[in-house]
């Protein structure tokens, strides 16, 4: 596989848009493709077969553009589908996963809280992950339906928006967690809004600078890491393709951008 072929970054929607950012900034002179399915999105509250179905055939897509590794900048995604892709696909497949493993070290209370979507919390891969790891505190696993979809609204600190974070969150501030796990990639647009409802009374953490690592890792062990001075370029498909949608987009990327419609057989 050539060096010079790009890399490609999937999400359900927009928030795999967090991990982007990420990979852009520490990795400058790769070309990067970004799929957005949000023409599927959520995926959270998917059934697992779909969610598989759905990260096949972007994953085809980017295939079919030379992508030399895939990311999966999608929790649900990976929890779901990342091991189907890694048997599937002829390139390296990395996916994402919440940070319990730091927040089992960090917490000072023994207690740490996980935001995630219904099909992440409900997977035994979390399961496994919370076993693993964090054997020794408590953790409270908390699926929440709605935040993605106003994410993807482009809506990240309505009063709804801080209505439903104070439903997920005081619970876990009540019952003593100093930790937070973003179990999504679409959360960390939403810190600013966690931060004002819970007062910042609990370290957040999310995993777009971890998951760039593991990226790097890979690209060096298979020697595909691109190391031009000059930057990489950035295109953008999504599954969706309306104004509104393309606002919400430039935003959470803070940049201009041109949305192409994934074609046809892949939407
Ligand atoms: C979703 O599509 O429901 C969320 C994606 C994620 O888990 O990161």
């Amino acid at each position: 596989m050539p060096i010079q072929q790009p890399i490609g970054v999937f999400d359900s929607g927009l928030g795999g848009i967090s991990v982007l950012r990420e990979i852009h900034r520490l990795l400058p002179a790769e070309d990067l493709i970004y799929v957005a399915d949000s023409g599927h999105a959520p995926y959270g509250g998917k059934e697992p077969d779909y969610i598989r179905h759905r990260s096949l055939r972007v994953a085809d897509f980017l295939l079919g553009q030379g992508v030399k590794v895939l990311v999966v900048a999608c929790n649900t995604a990976t929890v779901h589908a990342v091991e189907f892709l890694r048997a599937t696909l002829p390139i390296p497949v990395v996916g994402i996963e919440p940070a319990v493993k730091p927040a089992a070290r960090l917490t000072q209370s023994g207690v740490i809280g996980v935001l995630a979507t219904q099909q992440t919390v409900n997977s035994p891969r979390l399961r496994l992950l919370i076993h693993e790891h964090a054997s020794g505190v408590e953790v409270i696993t908390q699926a929440c339906p709605g935040l993605v979809e106003h994410v993807e609204a482009g809506d990240f600190s309505s009063e709804d928006v801080l209505q439903l974070l104070k439903h997920y969150t005081l619970p876990l501030l009540d019952a003593g967690a100093d930790t937070l796990v973003l179990g999504c990639t679409h959360y960390p647009f939403l810190s600013g809004a966690i931060h004002a409802v819970t007062h910042g009374r609990m370290t957040v953490l999310e995993t777009s600078t971890p998951v760039t690592h593991q990226l790097m890792r890979i690209l060096e062990k298979h020697e595909l890491r691109r190391t031009s001075s000059a930057p990489g370029t950035i295109r953008f498909y999504s599954s969706r393709h309306d104004e509104q949608h393309y606002i919400s987009m430039q935003t959470l990327w803070q940049n201009r951008l041109d949305l192409v419609l994934l074609p046809a057989p892949y939407r």
